[in-house]
């Protein structure tokens, strides 16, 4: 397989003819689409599309498989740029707490939260990990997403560490979703060294980076910077040794409060700052001007009902913003991309459109896989969804909780 022809797409959408930077402000809500069109996969990459009228020629190719897209829409596969993927357990013991009064921040303080998650990693194998995370990630192709990017971050022990980023590899070479890692060592303080929190730091940068990096683990590094988890000093100590060790920043910032990241995740060249909840007029300067993606988690502000993240107002400072999961047990236990769409339009005020390329083109920018994913164009990887019969893409952020995805199809 790798020759497709797919015909009668009533609107082939996400056309971008060229594209250098991450799509900003106003940019987009421009999403390129060609009614009645055909789209051709060669190799598995696109090599041709167009207007039904202009298909002729094409049809005396040889190997080819031929679907009939029966008036549906073809756009290119949602990249979830934010996930915890790879995880032991689901915690639907807290989400039950929660209800009953208990704040996510009380039920961290108390052992629950990533400390509970680290502590039932530890346990389970290598293997099993794999296992859970292929039905994860079948699941999560279903609802349309074709590339994701997966944290390390429960394991909080060199070993436990290791053991998720290889997990993460492997899951890698045995999915066609494709798949960035990230170092996260430094998402919580292991109750063991709550006293003396500066020689977990040290055990992250001395003992785990240098071994992440041995065996090639991770694309990028990743702080959960937070009152009560690492502090702005020692988000800047391990952005500035992951620089050294040649990891670009991904990282947890402002989701409960402004310390300051935003601005230290710019100096080091983050790829994306993640979460912004929180957002004053200091991180907003901070980003202007500079290649940071400002990358928004509406589920996990759903799940946790805490504020969304301002996202309009970023675009109407020409922000480039993307949109993802967080797909995580604690805050966001979904992994849906179609889900984010709605909550971005319904709470966040983003037009469809918005949403959409922040759940594409800017999620690729946001792993760095721009030049092979996230648009239909020419000579990228045809990862592509084929929806269900439906109006209009409108209809996919409007009918939240519906799966308007038929087959998403990948390459890699
Ligand atoms: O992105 N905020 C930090 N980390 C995750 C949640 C971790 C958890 O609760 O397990 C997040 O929301
Ligand atoms: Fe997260």
């Amino acid at each position: 397989m790798g020759n497709i022809l797919i015909k009668n797409i009533k609107g082939l959408a996400g056309i971008l003819e060229e594209n250098d930077t991450a799509l900003k402000g106003a940019e987009l809500n421009q999403l390129n689409t060609i009614e009645n069109a055909y789209l051709a996969i060669e190799d598995g990459r696109i090599s041709d599309y167009g207007k039904m009228e202009d298909l002729a020629g094409l049809l005396d190719w040889n190997n080819i498989e031929v679907i009939d897209a029966e008036n549906k829409y073809v756009l290119p596969a949602f990249c979830d740029s934010h996930s915890h993927l790879v995880f032991a357990e689901p915690r639907e013991g807290e989400f039950v707490d929660r209800i009953n009064g208990l704040s996510y921040e009380e039920i961290g303080k108390k052992g629950g939260g990533i400390l509970n998650s680290a502590k039932k990693l530890a346990s389970k194998s290598e293997d099993e990990l794999v296992q859970d995370g292929l039905k994860r990630l079948e699941i999560i192709k279903s609802y349309g997403t074709g590339a994701i990017e997966i944290k390390s971050g429960y394991g909080l022990s060199v070993e436990a560490e290791l053991k998720m980023l290889r997990v993460a590899k492997r899951l890698n070479e045995l999915s066609d979703v494709t798949i960035k890692t990230t170092f996260l060592g430094a998402h919580a303080f292991p109750t063991e060294y709550k006293e003396n929190k500066e020689a977990y730091v040290d055990l992250v940068l001395n003992e785990m980076l240098p071994q992440v990096i041995e065996e090639k683990l991770a694309d990028y590094i990743d702080v959960f910077c937070e009152r009560n988890y690492f502090n702005p000093e020692q988000l800047e100590r391990i952005l500035k040794a992951g620089a050294e060790a040649g990891l670009k920043p991904k990282i947890h910032v402002n989701q409960f409060s402004i310390l300051g990241g935003v601005g230290i995740g710019v100096k080091y060249n983050a790829v994306s700052v993640d979460h912004l909840e929180e957002l004053d007029e200091n991180d907003i300067e901070a980003l202007k001007g500079s290649n940071t993606i400002a990358t928004a988690l509406p589920s996990c502000s759903f799940f946790l009902n805490i504020p969304y993240s301002p996202v309009r107002k970023m675009l109407d400072n020409d922000l480039a913003v993307a949109l993802a999961t967080d797909f995580n047990p604690g805050s966001t236990p979904s992994g849906n991309m179609q889900f984010v769409n709605s909550l971005a339009c319904i709470k966040m005020k983003l037009r469809p459109t918005e949403a959409l390329n922040a759940t594409t083109i800017n999620g690729a920018y946001a792993m760095e896989i721009a030049n092979e994913l996230g648009s239909i164009t020419l000579g990228k990887k045809a990862n592509i969804i084929i929806t269900k019969e439906i109006p209009s893409l409108n209809y996919i952020p409007y009918s939240f909780g519906e799966n308007c995805v038929e087959r998403t199809i990948l390459f890699k």
